[in-house]
């Protein structure tokens, strides 16, 4: 069987229930009023909006405000459909931004945005060699990521686009729209998609996506958001305690690119299947930066096939922060998920002046299975006209 970290991980590898959050009001506020609401009207549902700066293209953004009733805050902008604070209080109360990100546009089109929080495609993760034939034609993609394509590529990647925002009248929602027209970065057909995320009163961050299109198109949507529950910038994730629902992950080359064998994580680093902590089997457990690890991944960075149905929703991951007591469940419809521990992070500045080291926050990313565009074996990515792309993956917080 072929090992993900061969010698180093797999020396390493040789080695619940929920309380729900009380109605109550958080004990203390962070800044998770801000920005001043600008709607205003008296209603009650309102959603503020409020300025997130002017790309260097010259678009204007905006950023909306979801509250719920138990005072979690999730904040979203129209740049690149994006998450930018997500405000979830601890088991004393306490709230604190617990994902990776910018203060304004400005952050977000800078060197340090990995993907922060964004919404990532057209097809997220790998396409080995930015290469796939569809239809007897051969599409050449955008080899952002030597060799291989990846998360839709350049400058029109939905990451880095201004959606349209339509906030809801009846929930703490709001729904994203982009065209992105036939032929852009590579990718075949005119692909409408809604993208929408709703904070629900039941702590749960929902995110909706739909996709329609006039050519048939490989197509896999998700979010990109960098969690560390202890608080976006207080440290590394290697003391988080993860869990996976996953038997299975897909088996890669040196340049993450799926082999085509669906390996069992039994015996190795990979299994989550019961609650480890990350740093527990994590290889280059001394590495202080990217540049001191010796294995290919730099730690964790692996697709894991969920178990259970595709297209049921089911739990694909737990994760708990033993020190603040947050814990946040991610249940998708999704076939896989994609577990990335922050290997490129950087000590890049982001919100507030506030630092993310390396492996100072981590990816659970609900997705089809990277490369599934050129293995026929995979769940298909494929979307075809007169269908209905659809999928839905929720985040589900609370404190122990
Ligand atoms: C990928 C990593 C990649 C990162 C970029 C993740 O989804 O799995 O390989 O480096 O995104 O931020």
């Amino acid at each position: 069987m072929q090992s993900p970290f061969p010698t180093l991980f797999k020396t390493a590898a040789a080695a619940a229930s929920i309380l729900i959050m009380n109605a109550c009001s958080p004990a203390s506020e962070d800044n998770a009023g801000q920005p001043e609401p600008q709607t205003g009207d008296g209603d009650s549902n309102a959603i503020a909006k409020a300025g997130f700066g002017e790309t260097k293209a010259g678009e204007a953004t905006e950023i909306y405000t979801l509250t719920n009733k138990n005072g979690l805050v999730a904040k979203v902008t129209t740049y690149g459909a994006t998450l930018v604070e997500l405000h979830l209080p601890d088991k004393d109360g306490n709230l604190v931004d617990v994902i990776n990100g910018f203060d304004n546009v400005a952050g977000y089109e800078g060197d340090g945005n990995q993907y922060f929080g964004c919404t990532t495609g057209r097809v997220c993760n790998r396409i080995a060699k930015g290469k796939f034939t569809l239809d007897g034609e051969e599409y050449t993609l955008a080899t952002n990521n030597e060799p291989n394509h990846l998360h839709g590529g350049g400058d029109k990647a939905l990451s880095k686009q201004v959606w349209k925002a339509e906030p809801s009248a009846e929930a703490q929602a709001v729904t994203f729209s982009l065209t992105s027209p036939d032929g852009e970065e590579g990718y075949p057909g005119n692909l409408s998609m809604k993208v929408t995320y709703t904070l629900t009163d039941e702590n749960e961050l929902r995110i909706d996506y739909e996709a329609t299109t006039d050519k048939a198109t490989p197509v896999n949507l998700t979010n990109h958001a960098y969690f560390n529950l202890g608080g976006a910038g207080s440290g590394t994730i290697l003391s988080h305690e993860l869990t996976l629902n996953a038997d299975n992950y897909t088996a890669t080359d040196d340049t993450l690119i799926p082999t085509g064998k669906i390996e069992p994580v039994a015996d190795t680093a990979l299994d989550f299947r019961k609650a480890h902590v990350i740093g527990e089997r994590i290889p280059d457990k001394e590495a202080k930066e990217t540049a001191d690890c010796e294995t290919s991944t730099l730690g964790y960075d692996h697709n894991f096939v969920v178990n259970g149905e595709a297209g049921t929703m089911r739990l694909a991951a737990r994760l708990k922060d033993p020190a603040s007591g947050r814990v946040m469940e991610i249940h998708t419809d999704q076939p896989g998920i994609q577990f990335y521990s922050g290997n490129f992070l950087m000590e890049q500045e982001g919100k507030g002046g506030k630092k993310y080291p390396f492996r100072g926050a981590l990816c659970l990313e609900t997705q089809h299975f990277p490369d599934s565009v050129n293995h026929e074996d995979f769940p298909s990515t494929i979307l075809k006209p007169g269908d209905t792309y659809s999928t839905t993956t929720v985040h589900r917080f609370s404190a122990e």
